[in-house]
């Protein structure tokens, strides 16, 4: 009798130690699961929520006009694009996208100090308010400088005017709330030399981490910047595994890492190049799939957001190839926790590059498949 129940206690506290077991596993599943957007840390939820993004290209980016104007927004017209308007970034807005890179060039609005033209900043400031109404996240940036070019002869002269010009337009958009993003700067390179579009060279990549760094530290410094998220850009903004690594993340809880990533070059943006993407083709999504890996080992599961600010391919009469491509660009992005701006030059006629899919004058998304592809994640 006595041994039946000691037999009959073992059974039941086997029983109890498999229920807990079980338990256990049930528990933990979730959290060995890929790791769901609850489970990323704050800033990299910020930039999921921010989805993928549209940008305003050839616009306010716009130079080479030299002195003088009439209008303000003569600039803005110089490559074709007609004026931005209102009209424009709400149907932006409707189409589905929640966020928006505004590219800006400043350099012909400063003076021999650096200070800012203010109907510039005026110009620039309601076309910021345009998203800002919409209730979108905006990116606002420097450009087409010619200011940021990272060597020893010239860093005295960028830095300082690195520091005055996000000076005045921290202090501009002081009270705006993180749907404000600032750039330092798109793809800071050695413009017109052998390095211009490769990885540069190690100086170069180190001054280009003391810009970061004076651009940090600058908006830091004026009130009302203390959390806004500020996005750094590697050398050239490349994703070339030489210039993330040698990227140094200033030590600021709201930093995101700015990457352009046409690839491959050949279907992105060569006229002369292939027409053909196929998602089956691994030569044709090998460069892709290793970029987002190395986003991912080097920034994201580190815990540092990324956000692919400029990608895209040309129109060469292959839509279907076109929009296969960004549904499989976007789609591993996505899997690795990273969103991506689709870079839009606008104007079609006459122009050498044709990213455009959103037709400025009639506020019409001209190739709707594509544009799902886009936002399909
Ligand atoms: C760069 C340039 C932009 C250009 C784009 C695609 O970001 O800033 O003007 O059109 O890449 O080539």
């Amino acid at each position: 009798m006595i041994k039946k129940m000691k037999t009959n206690q073992k059974t039941s506290w086997k029983w109890m130690q498999y229920s807990i077991v079980i338990l256990l596993v049930i528990i933990t599943i979730p959290v060995f699961k890929c790791p769901s957007e609850s489970a990323l840390n704050e800033s990299i939820r910020f930039t999921m929520k921010m989805g993928n993004g549209w940008n305003l290209g050839n616009s306010l980016d716009c130079h080479g006009k030299g002195s003088g104007y009439s209008e303000i927004t003569d600039f803005e017209r110089l490559w074709g694009n007609p004026i931005v308007s209102k009209a424009q970034i709400d149907a932006i807005k409707k189409a589905g996208f929640s966020s928006i890179r505004i590219p800006i060039t400043w350099y012909e609005h400063i003076d021999e100090k650096g200070n800012i033209d203010q109907l510039w900043m005026d110009r620039v400031n309601e076309v910021v308010d345009y998203a800002i109404d919409n209730k979108m996240y905006v990116i606002i940036n420097t450009h087409h400088e010619n200011w940021t070019f990272p060597s020893k002869d010239t860093r005295k002269q960028s830095t300082y005017l690195i520091s005055k010009i996000w000076k005045q337009i921290a202090e501009r958009f002081s009270n705006y709330d993180s749907h404000l993003i600032f750039e330092g700067f798109n793809e800071p390179r050695l413009i017109g030399t052998e390095y211009e579009w490769t990885a540069g060279t190690s100086e170069a990549r180190k001054i280009v981490n003391e810009y970061n760094k004076v651009f940090v530290e600058t908006v830091r410094k004026v009130s009302g910047n203390e959390k806004r998220y500020l996005i750094i850009t590697p050398y050239g903004s490349a994703a070339d595994l030489d210039a993330i690594k040698a990227l140094i993340i200033p030590k600021d809880s709201h930093i995101i890492v700015g990457i352009h990533a046409y690839k491959p070059y050949g279907f992105t943006h060569d006229q002369n190049g292939t027409t053909n993407w196929s998602s089956r083709d691994k030569k044709d999504t090998a460069e892709i799939d290793t970029i987002m890996q190395n986003l991912n080992q080097y920034f994201i599961k580190k815990g540092i957001p990324v956000i692919i600010t400029e990608f895209g391919c040309i129109d060469n009469d292959n839509l279907s190839d076109r929009t296969e491509y960004t549904k499989y660009y976007v789609s591993a992005a996505r899997e690795n926790n990273i969103v991506c701006f689709w870079w839009d030059d606008g104007a079609k006629i006459g122009k050498k590059e044709k990213f455009g899919i959103f037709d400025r004058n009639t506020q019409q998304f001209i190739y709707p498949e594509l544009l799902k592809a886009l936002l399909s994640v």
